[in-house]
């Protein structure tokens, strides 16, 4: 076997911790130090523990027995490296990639892994383009990073809160009340259509497709009348009304703010209440999606998107991003990712076949 490309390299976790993430530690760990005699060192709590220098030894006794562990070994942070923060000059900003600069030299390190969602893909690039070597690992209960078909921790959460949905459903039924579940997911829908059509969820209420009140009570009082005086409503946390999709960034913030509902669920809730006369109750099942142990398919996804990683580090295929297109293990250019979102498309297959089944997305 000819001499690997990277010698020692740094792996760091950023952003909203999901189940999986241990899993992905110990796929790239194992590989880096098993196969190619790699020397892998921890950086804590993501981007932050790059620029205060907070970096460990890892033995392939750290990464033992982690696979089925939720959360992350290293901790995380939602640290923004290259945000302008106060001053004019963005002063704090550049001292920060230099602190990591530092960091990345004083260490010896060959590479840094970054296992993130859009965000610190983001900053990975930045950091490709200040001379770093870099490869990232799509993570996120989102399931909206550009570039790849699934990121570990999606199908964790969208078991559980199918979970959630399934056990909502009896007592939703047994009290004839509207339930409004509210799933994570700010600006993609992913979660909560995948979570809605695995719960048979009555209505499904995406940031992608803006909301018309009546057209949900349309469809409740509908089911009403046909004797299913129940209904289940999964709505995620970045739904829109329509009148809401035409409002600037800064307006919808300041109405969000003002708003007595604290949650997209709830102010939900309150315009159903206010047009029909049926009892709604609201569950936010909120960062339970984001705890515990990972599902088997995202250990297995971990695993690969991990063991995938140390080949690119072997071979020095540095500013890569790993992915699973097609069912197929590919790589990813740092750049053909950073700075977007992957959204559900109005038009995917799943809306269709929810719609089919009766399904209503509140327009
Ligand atoms: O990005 C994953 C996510 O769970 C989103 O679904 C959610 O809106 C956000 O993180 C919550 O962020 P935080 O963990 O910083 O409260």
């Amino acid at each position: 076997m000819k001499k690997p490309a990277t010698k020692s390299f740094g792996i760091l976790t950023s952003g909203g911790d999901c189940p999986g993430l241990n899993a992905a530690i110990r796929g790239v760990a194992k590989a880096t130090m098993g196969i190619y005699d790699m020397n892998v060192m921890g950086i804590c709590n993501g981007y932050k523990g790059l620029i205060e220098g907070e970096v460990k030894q890892l033995s392939p006794e750290d990464v033992s027995g982690i696979l089925t562990r939720g959360g992350t070994i290293l901790g995380t942070s939602r640290e923004k490296p290259f945000k302008v923060t106060g001053d004019a000059d963005g002063e704090v900003g550049k001292n920060k990639v230099e602190a990591i600069k530092e960091t990345y030299q004083r260490f010896g390190l060959d590479c840094i892994v970054v296992l993130g969602g859009n965000g610190s893909h983001k900053t990975a690039n930045l950091l490709k383009d200040e001379g770093l070597n870099v490869v990232g690992l799509p993570k996120t209960i989102d399931n909206d990073i550009f570039g790849t078909d699934v990121t570990f921790g999606f199908y964790s959460a969208v078991d559980i809160a199918t979970d959630a949905i399934d056990r909502l459903h009896s007592t939703a039924h047994s009290h004839n009340r509207v339930m409004v579940v509210e799933v994570m997911g700010h600006y993609a829908g992913w979660l909560a259509l995948y979570a809605g059509v695995a719960g048979g969820a009555d209505v499904i209420i995406l940031p992608e497709i803006p909301y018309d009140i009546e057209s949900i009570k349309k469809h409740i009082t509908k089911r009403a009348k046909g004797g299913k005086a129940f209904s289940i409503i999964v709505v995620a946390e970045g739904a829109v009304s329509y009148e809401e999709s035409k409002l600037s960034k800064k307006e919808l913030k300041k109405k969000m703010k003002e708003s007595s509902s604290p949650s997209k669920g709830y102010a939900i809730a309150k315009e159903i209440e206010a047009c029909t006369d049926m009892d709604v109750r609201v569950s936010v099942l909120g960062y339970q999606q984001r705890g515990g142990t990972p599902s088997p398919y995202d250990r297995v996804i971990a695993t690969q998107f991990g063991t995938a990683a140390a080949e690119l580090l072997y071979k020095g295929e540095f500013g890569k991003m790993v992915a699973k297109v097609n069912n197929k293990i590919i790589t990813v250019p740092l750049e053909d990712v950073a700075g977007k979102i992957k959204l559900v498309p109005k038009d995917h297959r799943l809306i269709k076949d929810a719609r089919m089944v009766g399904t209503c997305f509140g327009d």
